[in-house]
């Protein structure tokens, strides 16, 4: 009895240091932009709004994993002057998604000021120009064939450049449940005629315009721009317009028989997958590892993801539009002690759990993300390797794959088929990663990313190719450097 209580309050005792003991090795987090304009009027920007909601979710990372007082500080990272072979931050070419991937930045790191500054050899002081402002690139993935606008594209599959995908999101037009919901809402979408008619002309009016006429009046709300006959939008109309947009996209985004349709989030896995590989298996507290991988996207690579990772059995609100400047966070983390103490080695992939978590909307200290399990199962901890095994079964990160799944065969598909067959090209691009390189693998992913996320047409696939062969010759290049200066 003695004996039990008093290895209760050992154990109790011990509860607290073991938890304070967990290390954050990295983190990927995947974002949606600010508050912007309607797509219904591009082009798109990101407004004030918009910039202040990305903004305070950078400063909410940046006190989560960032500063040198964070809660869960990421092993290793540089807490105040931006490290650029840390961070790994990647945007579609797109205004919105790259405005708000800088602004997010700023709040991650905010101006230096003093710990900016440098004493030059004639004893001056230099400081960056306003206050030690830090620019922290935002790598663009091409987009889309209307070059530099992902968010004016109102078809949700519209940048995919992905065949199959899109053939698999327009059998949704011919689904039974679309088609009962579109003559079932006939009437209710041809009531909002006064409301939208400099928009949208009649016949445009219903179902199958279900998320641009919700992204029109909801913008309109927002920024109190006079809406006509705005009577006729009463809080319940405006609930049933929202709920129309989200059954109609995610009929677009997901579909569990056919998993091509969410080629996104499939390729989102892999970017995952291969960034936190990357963290994991370079030395546990070597300086110039990738620690933070930031991608900026849209709603529809949310719910493809949360598709594919089974959300929707812990909520049906996974099946809903995401808020603007939401985020979800991939945590890498270990209760190891050579996580903190062994400069040399990678911590033992056996020792080391992700986490998910999901915040709706701005991340801010009054709306922390929430942990959620992943693949239906119960636990919020996953060990790397059912979480790297689960991911797998679905994520698409090499282009061959992507040419296979997506029945593509010509122009990147043919170069890379062609590359493929003599052992060289995006498979080799992966596997230059392998000794640890903090940097070959992001790389590697942006590749990818560049092929799947591009609508290619003619010209724009050779610009894309040359651009993606001269990114692997370059880090070929910069490793060969490192080589010859490391023996000099
Ligand atoms: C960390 O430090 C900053 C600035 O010194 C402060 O504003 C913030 O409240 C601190 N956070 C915590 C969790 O103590
Ligand atoms: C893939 O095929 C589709 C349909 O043929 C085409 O529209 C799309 O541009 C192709 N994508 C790429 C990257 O070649
Ligand atoms: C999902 O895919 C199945 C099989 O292709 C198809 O029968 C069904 O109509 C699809 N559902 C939707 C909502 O697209
Ligand atoms: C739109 O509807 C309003 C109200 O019925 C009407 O006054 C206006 O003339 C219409 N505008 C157009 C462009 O049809
Ligand atoms: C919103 O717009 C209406 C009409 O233009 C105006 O009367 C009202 O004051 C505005 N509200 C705010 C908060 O600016
Ligand atoms: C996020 O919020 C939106 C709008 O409030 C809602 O429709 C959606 O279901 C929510 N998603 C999750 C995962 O909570
Ligand atoms: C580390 O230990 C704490 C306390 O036992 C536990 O809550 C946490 O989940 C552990 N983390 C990992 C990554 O195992
Ligand atoms: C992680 O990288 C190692 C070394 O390159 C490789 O052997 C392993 O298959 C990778 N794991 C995953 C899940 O990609």
């Amino acid at each position: 009895m003695v004996a039990a209580a008093a290895a209760l309050a050992l154990a109790l005792a011990a509860l607290p240091l073991a938890a304070s003991a967990e290390t954050v090795l990295g983190v990927y987090i995947f974002h949606r932009h600010g508050d912007r304009t309607a797509k219904s009027t591009p082009p798109t920007y990101l407004t004030a709004l918009g910039a202040e909601q990305v903004h305070a979710s950078g400063a909410y990372y940046r006190g989560r994993y960032v500063a040198a007082n964070a809660t869960s500080r990421i092993q290793a990272l540089s807490p105040d002057v931006a490290v650029l072979s840390q961070l790994a931050v990647t945007a579609p070419v797109d205004s919105v998604l790259q405005n708000s991937a800088s602004v997010f930045a700023q709040g991650l790191y905010p101006p230096a000021g003093d710990a900016a500054r440098q004493t030059l050899a004639d004893g001056t002081v230099a400081e960056a120009p306003l206050g030690g402002y830090q620019y922290v690139p935002v790598n663009g993935i091409a987009t889309a064939a209307s070059s530099a606008s992902s968010e004016d594209s109102e078809w949700l599959q519209g940048g995919s450049g992905c065949g199959n995908a899109v053939v698999s999101s327009n059998a949704y037009f011919a689904s039974r449940q679309y088609l009962d919901t579109l003559a079932g809402t006939a009437d209710f979408y041809r009531r909002l005629l006064p409301v939208v008619n400099r928009t949208f002309s009649e016949s445009q009016l219903s179902f199958k315009n279900g998320y641009t006429i919700f992204d029109l009046i909801n913008v309109a709300r927002i920024h109190n721009s006079t809406i006509q006959s705005a009577d006729l939008v009463t809080d319940d109309v405006f609930h049933q317009l929202a709920t129309r947009a989200d059954q109609h996209e995610w009929g677009l985004a997901f579909n569990a028989s056919e998993p091509v349709r969410a080629i996104a989030g499939s390729v989102l896995a892999a970017q995952v997958l291969q960034t936190l590989n990357a963290t994991l298996q370079a030395p546990a507290t070597r300086a110039a590892t990738t620690r933070m991988g930031i991608q900026f996207g849209a709603y529809g690579t949310f719910m493809a993801f949360f598709g594919l990772a089974q959300l929707p059995a812990v909520s049906d609100d996974f099946t809903g539009v995401c808020g603007y400047a939401s985020s979800m966070v991939f945590e890498l983390v270990t209760n190891a002690t050579t996580a903190t103490t062994d400069a040399a080695s990678p911590v033992d992939p056996a020792d080391v759990s992700v986490r998910f978590l999901f915040s709706n909307g701005s991340a801010s200290a009054g709306h922390e993300p929430v942990a959620y399990p992943l693949f239906g199962r119960r636990e919020t901890l996953l060990p790397w390797k059912t979480f790297a095994d689960e991911m797998s079964k679905f994520a698409v990160g090499d282009t061959l794959d992507w040419c296979k799944a997506c029945g593509n065969t010509t122009g990147v598909c043919a170069a890379a088929a062609a590359a493929g067959g003599s052992g060289s090209g995006a498979g080799s691009a992966s596997a230059s990663g392998s000794d640890g390189e903090g940097m070959s693998r992001p790389v590697a992913g942006v590749i990818g990313a560049l092929v799947t996320l591009a609508v290619i047409l003619g010209i724009e696939a050779l610009v894309m190719l040359v651009g993606g062969l001269r990114l692997v010759k370059k880090s070929v290049a910069a490793r060969g450097k490192a080589a010859e200066a490391g023996h000099a």
